[in-house]
């Protein structure tokens, strides 16, 4: 299996890493734009491989296309991160042009990949993805609800004192301040987390995660990449491995929940074929109206996308 990473900073490189020691392809191509910075991160994980004992091969390229070739799965990092006081949305006009040219290049030698994006803001980029490359919408995903739930989950762990592998959670929407939490689905062991914390104490936690992101940016200047890149990488090995994951994923609804025509953050079963499934969760009144706030955040996003042409 052969996975082309696009953009070699943090987060590409993170992702790059996980896919190299967890063996997940048997080859991995970074590329970026500017010159020697994917060539130097790929020649430095592929010389981390006799120390951490694997044999995925990664090597880097600027801007070289041809390389990419025949490519399974991409992914794309390329484009502004956020900086304090910058919304996600704020990057919506460098990086729209970003992953349209990447996702051109990507298409003429890749025409038969799928397709993950990561670059901000999130659910708008994979819109772009999509329109650029028109492939169904099996094939164009973003990340985003993995790393939202696992921030959730992280969070919880800490507060129960327990394992964060014996957390079972997902939340839906869109990719920031908007997205949907649902504590009725998360379980902690297989009990419901509602019979182990507060509900003051859970809300904390909720209000926490939608602006983890920010959270971040302000410890550090910039948006956060281990677990940005790791999530990409447990997205790009389900459809590897054709392992049917059940994952929250940034995907087109097409009348699901009732919502037509817009990239949101739901659950999915990821397989071989990319999105296999796009699971209907019976969702209660609140929640319907939080995904409906959602969808008309990310639908007014998507209109400064058409502005821009
Ligand atoms: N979806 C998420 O949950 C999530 C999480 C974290 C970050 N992000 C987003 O991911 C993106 C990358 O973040 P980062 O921290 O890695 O940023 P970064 O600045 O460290 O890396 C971005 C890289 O993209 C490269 N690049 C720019 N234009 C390019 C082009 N045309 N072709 C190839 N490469 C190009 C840059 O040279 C740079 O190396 C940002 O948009 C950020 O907001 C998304």
């Amino acid at each position: 299996m052969k996975v082309t990473v696009v953009g070699a900073g943090n987060v590409g490189a993170t992702c790059a890493d996980v896919l190299a020691y967890r063996e997940i392809a048997n080859e991995v191509i970074l590329v970026d734009i500017k010159e020697g910075m994917a060539e130097g991160k790929a020649l430095d994980i592929w010389q981390k491989a006799p120390i951490n004992l694997y044999d995925t091969h990664t090597s880097g390229v600027t801007n070289d296309y041809s390389k990419t070739a025949g490519s399974d799965v991409v992914v794309i990092t390329s484009g502004l991160p956020r900086k304090p006081g910058m919304t996600r949305d704020d990057l919506i006009e460098t990086n729209a042009g970003i992953v349209k040219s990447v996702t051109e290049q990507v298409i003429k030698y890749s025409p038969e990949a799928v397709i993950i994006v990561v670059s901000n803001p999130l659910d708008v980029m994979t819109y772009q993805a999509h329109i650029t490359s028109k492939m169904p919408r099996s094939k164009v995903m973003g990340m985003a609800g993995i790393l939202d739930t696992a921030r959730y989950k992280a969070f919880l762990s800490e507060a129960l004192n327990v394992s964060p592998k014996d957390i079972q959670a997902v939340l839906m929407g869109g990719h920031g301040d908007t997205m949907v939490p649902l504590p009725r689905y998360t379980t902690v062991g297989g009990i419901p987390v509602t019979e182990l914390i507060e509900k003051e104490k859970l809300d904390v936690i909720i209000e926490r995660t939608k602006f983890g992101g920010g959270e971040l940016v302000k410890l550090m200047g910039t948006s956060a990449w281990y677990a940005p890149g790791s999530a990409a990488a447990q997205m790009v090995e389900a459809i590897v491995r054709d392992q049917k994951r059940v994952f929250p994923v940034c995907v087109k609804l097409e009348g699901e929940y009732g919502i037509d025509d817009c990239y949101l953050g739901v659950p999915v079963i990821l397989g071989k074929e990319g999105i296999e499934k796009v699971i209907e969760l019976d969702l209660n009144e609140d929640e319907k109206a939080l995904l409906e706030s959602s969808r008309q955040h990310v639908k007014e996003v998507m209109a400064v996308l058409e502005r821009l042409g």
